[in-house]
């Protein structure tokens, strides 16, 4: 029955750092090619400057030397090599060429740079851990590059209110460590949290597997110091929970992709860390039964259940071979499902888990089941789920799509895709790598607490032949079931031409406005969102 799990593997952290993919050097052969057909890139809009040597002086009046890359093409001595992480995205999928890399240490300094761009008329794209996966953080054409990783002070904590303060630019990680030390966590914790920051993570509205429990940032964030594109600090840095005096400004920039104003800081409420954490990981026979435990769950330990993770066999299939990992399962399933349950008692915690899991298994819900029975088996199974992402970017191109649709039907897309597939002689299910069809695995996994499935896609390669089977398809199915065909990731450059599909046209018009009123140049983010 619930088995200590097998003790191997490596820990959850590390395998994540090791995440980011190794650029190679555009140019050559395979990866130009690749990069130039499988999205479609917006022309360049002609309003913006072509930098100089000019721009590039003013710049270095205003900024250490240390903190700017520029290519000898605007008369810097940066080897354009050294610009190529700033310029491809985690997928390797987004590509940019931008000359200059702006890494500016304090305020001041981003207030001065897009007072220049804005007067300029020069296009900026804000970064902070490029760990975005629809496109938004990496220049579409020369787009200046205004990365935030040199701001990555704490500035307070209140260990009473638990509320911090600090740099956009710090590493989501290493502040959970911070608070950590001060028995307090994030409210948000994910698979990139080695290398994204808080402001990425804020501009883009991160979710995540703390969400069923805390909630979303729109809660969670208390204050935001943002830089608008002419230069206005607009400092809104918060501390208190409660503030009703008027519109709510900062709600605006969260989730706003870079598109509104660059985040330089971050006042967010961190929940007491729970004394008492339980991590099981069960094998379901079929996706009804996935949904039949999320139901038991819920009533039989509602105000303990912290997490409730899923993934199919496919994904466990690549998650196994690409990493250090043992299934702590007998057998294989079609689905699996990583329960958390936090608390502060750990005998009541523990008493009504284990509750729960006896009934899942007398039911038949559940086949199979491991109780983690101490921190590194915790850590291991939420490596698992973690590491998905990773590995089926180890297994080919992967194509993503993140959507929110009524749990019952969640994963009826991912059987629909793989028909489409497979009528068009593109896929074969069951098919070992290796074989003559492209699509290698059409797969789903994701936070099914919160109704959101990653849909993926891998193939040998990104093509046409393949996009076109289910772009538009994917979109027309979630709007279908009025469900939105971006739950966590954003819009960024892959979703903006089907934003249609889940804002009427009113609403897009109203995005524009705001759009156009913080940034009437349109200087930020150029050809995301909007
Ligand atoms: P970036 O990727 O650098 O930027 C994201 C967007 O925000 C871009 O549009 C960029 O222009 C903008 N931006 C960045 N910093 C600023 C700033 N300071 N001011 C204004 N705009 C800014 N997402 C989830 O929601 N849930 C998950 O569970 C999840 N898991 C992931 C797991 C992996 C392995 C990976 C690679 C990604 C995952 N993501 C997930 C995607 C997620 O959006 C990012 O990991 C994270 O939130 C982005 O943070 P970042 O610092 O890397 O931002
Ligand atoms: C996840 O939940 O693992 C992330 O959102 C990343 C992904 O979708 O691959
Ligand atoms: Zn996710």
């Amino acid at each position: 029955m619930f088995a200590a799990v097998r003790t191997r593997t490596i820990a959850r952290t590390s395998l994540l750092r090791a995440a980011r993919p190794v650029y190679k050097t555009l140019g050559s052969g395979t990866h130009a090619g690749l990069f130039s057909r499988y999205y479609h890139k917006p022309a360049r809009s002609t309003a913006f400057k072509v930098l100089t040597e000019g721009d590039l002086r003013h710049f270095k009046s205003i900024l250490p030397a240390e903190t700017i890359l520029a290519t000898p093409e605007i008369g810097g001595t940066a080897d354009p090599i050294e610009l190529d992480g700033f310029n491809a995205d985690w997928l390797n999928k987004y590509r940019g060429n931008s000359q200059l890399v702006l890494r500016p240490k304090t305020t001041k300094e981003v207030s001065e740079i897009l007072k220049y761009c804005n007067d300029q008329g020069i296009a900026v794209v804000p970064q902070g851990g490029n760990t975005g996966l629809v496109g938004g953080s990496v220049p579409v054409h020369d787009e200046v590059v205004l990365s935030l990783r040199n701001m990555n002070k704490i500035r307070s904590y209140d260990e009473l209110s638990g509320i911090l303060v600090c740099d956009a630019g710090c590493v989501l990680e290493e502040l959970g460590n911070y608070v950590g030390e001060r028995d307090h966590i994030m409210p948000l914790d994910l698979g990139a949290k080695g290398s994204c920051h808080i402001g990425g993570n804020v501009a883009a509205n991160a979710g995540g597997i703390r969400f069923l429990r805390y909630g979303t940032l729109h809660g969670s964030v208390l204050g935001l110091e943002v830089v608008l594109p002419d230069g206005t600090v607009l400092d809104n840095m918060s501390t208190l929970r409660k503030d009703n005096t008027g519109y709510d400004l900062k709600q605006l920039f969260i989730g706003s992709e870079g598109t509104l104003g660059i985040i330089t800081g971050v006042s967010i409420a961190t929940p007491r860390k729970p004394s008492s954490v339980n991590v099981a990981v069960l094998g379901v026979p079929s996706y009804e039964k996935v949904q039949q435990a999320f139901k038991l769950a819920r009533r039989r330990c509602g105000e303990i259940l912290s997490a409730y993770e899923f993934w199919d066999a496919s994904c466990m299939g690549a998650v196994l071979k690409h990493h250090d990992l043992k299934s702590p399962l007998s057998s294989d399933f079609p689905f699996y499902v990583l329960i958390e349950t936090s608390g502060s008692n750990k005998d009541h915690d523990d008493e009504k888990l284990g509750a729960l899991l006896e009934e899942l298994m007398e039911e038949g819900i559940v086949e199979d089941g491991a109780l983690a029975q101490d921190e590194t088996q915790i850590s291991r199974m939420w490596s698992m789920r973690e590491g998905i992402p990773e590995s089926l970017g180890k297994t080919g191109a992967t194509y993503k799509y993140d959507v929110s649709i009524p749990i019952p039907v969640l994963y009826d897309v991912v059987g629909d895709i793989a028909a489409r597939l497979e009528k068009a002689s593109l896929f074969k299910p069951e098919e070992q790598p290796g074989s003559d069809h492209p699509v290698k695995l059409v797969c789903g996994y994701g936070h099914i607490g919160d109704g959101n499935l990653h849909l993926n896609i891998v193939a040998e390669r990104f093509e046409d032949r393949v996009t076109n089977i289910f772009e538009p398809f994917v979109y027309e199915w979630v709007a279908s079931h009025r469900g939105s065909i971006s739950a966590e990731h954003g819009v960024g450059l892959m979703k903006r031409d089907y934003l249609g599909y889940s804002k009427s046209p009113e609403m897009i018009d109203y995005m524009r406005r705001i759009k156009n009123l913080f940034d009437p140049k349109g200087i930020l983010n150029p050809y995301k969102v909007v």
